[in-house]
């Protein structure tokens, strides 16, 4: 390659939204604001993910703390880091987190217009084997006149202003939506900045994988056994499809972005709603696919307009390329 060798004039996810707001006369900028918040945390937890500074933790041989101080788990710390820097981004006034039981206020001297639902670390029992966990986030604005109360939580998916995820894998990459398309930054730990690296992201009308736990299979429903099956063994002498399944949401949705095809997480004989929740894992994933141009179902509606009675509620949930997620759709219809 003959390219320049340093690109004095890259696009930071920064500036990116900084030219965003551009468009909007009234915006503020506390979206950006807020972001840089994410971003922090984001940096951080990418930092312990990938054990940067372990030599201070851990003794010559290995497996102790050499100060014998109890090593605070990586998902509490997220979570930890992740409350702090949005607190205090003067942007936020409540955030529902999957760590906390009830929802967190800020203090109204810090108080701004966002509400944050937030998965600070997806994934957990992926931690200890090094595989791929994430971070995932949306936002919603106040609807309240006063002060900021659970109704303003309780919103469905279709109000969201923005949002994203971020996965530690090999690389780390943020995609956010701030619902005009999705966009993709990659992380340069070298300066610390994420990079756009791909622009108005588009996932394949169609795509060759099914992603589902499939030792749940006995306690499947009919419409859901039924569409693995056509998928197994197809009828028409196309090939089948390749099965796919890390068990970290992040990392199983963004493979469905970049290469399409189908991730589930349906409800089953054993768990009538599912396991992921929908105010901070199914809903921003199921904006983040539709954005792209993708679908997310139940299997009987669209996931963003559920309106939600509990915070920390679950909801089944398909989503992925169109016309796999159509022939989802269709298999539920044979039952109805
Ligand atoms: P956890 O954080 O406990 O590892 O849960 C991960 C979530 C989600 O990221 C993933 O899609 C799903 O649970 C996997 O659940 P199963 O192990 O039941 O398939």
């Amino acid at each position: 390659a003959t390219g320049p060798a340093f690109d004095t004039d890259c696009m930071t996810l920064t500036r990116f939204l900084l030219a965003e707001q551009r468009k909007f006369p009234k915006a503020t900028g506390d979206l950006t604001q807020l972001m840089n918040a994410i971003l922090t945390a984001v940096k951080g937890i990418t930092a312990a993910v990938r054990k940067a500074g372990i030599a201070r933790l851990y003794g010559i041989s290995g497996h102790q703390n050499v100060t014998g101080d109890q090593v605070k788990k990586l998902d509490v710390l997220s979570n930890d880091m992740f409350i702090n820097m949005l607190r205090s981004s003067f942007t936020t006034c409540l955030m529902v987190s999957e760590e906390n039981e009830t929802v967190i206020e800020v203090d109204s001297e810090k108080q701004g217009k966002y509400i944050i639902c937030l998965q600070a670390l997806d994934g957990s029992s992926n931690i200890d084997c090094l595989a791929s966990i994430g971070t995932i986030f949306a936002f919603l604005k106040e609807v309240s006149t006063g002060p900021a109360t659970l109704k303003d939580a309780l919103q469905p998916g279709n109000a969201i202003v923005a949002a994203g995820y971020a996965l530690y894998g090999s690389a780390t990459i943020m995609v956010l939506s701030t619902g005009n398309g999705v966009n993709a930054f990659m992380l340069d730990p070298t300066i610390g900045e994420f990079i756009l690296t791909e622009r108005n992201i588009r996932v394949k009308p169609r795509g060759k994988i099914y992603s589902i736990n499939e030792g749940y299979a006995n306690v499947w429903y009919d419409p859901v056994t039924d569409y693995i099956n056509s998928k197994k063994f197809p009828k028409d002498g196309s090939k089948p499809y390749s099965a796919r399944y890390v068990g970290s949401m992040v990392a199983d949705v963004h493979r469905t972005l970049v290469y399409g095809g189908m991730f589930a997480y349906p409800a089953t004989k054993d768990a009538p709603k599912g396991k992921l929740r929908l105010l901070y894992e199914c809903n921003p994933m199921a904006f983040i696919m539709e954005q792209a141009g993708g679908l997310a179902t139940t299997g009987t509606m669209r996931v963003l307009d559920i309106v939600p009675d509990h915070i920390h509620q679950r909801a089944p949930i398909f989503l992925g390329s169109r016309d796999d997620i159509n022939d989802v759709i269709e298999c539920f219809r044979k039952y109805e």
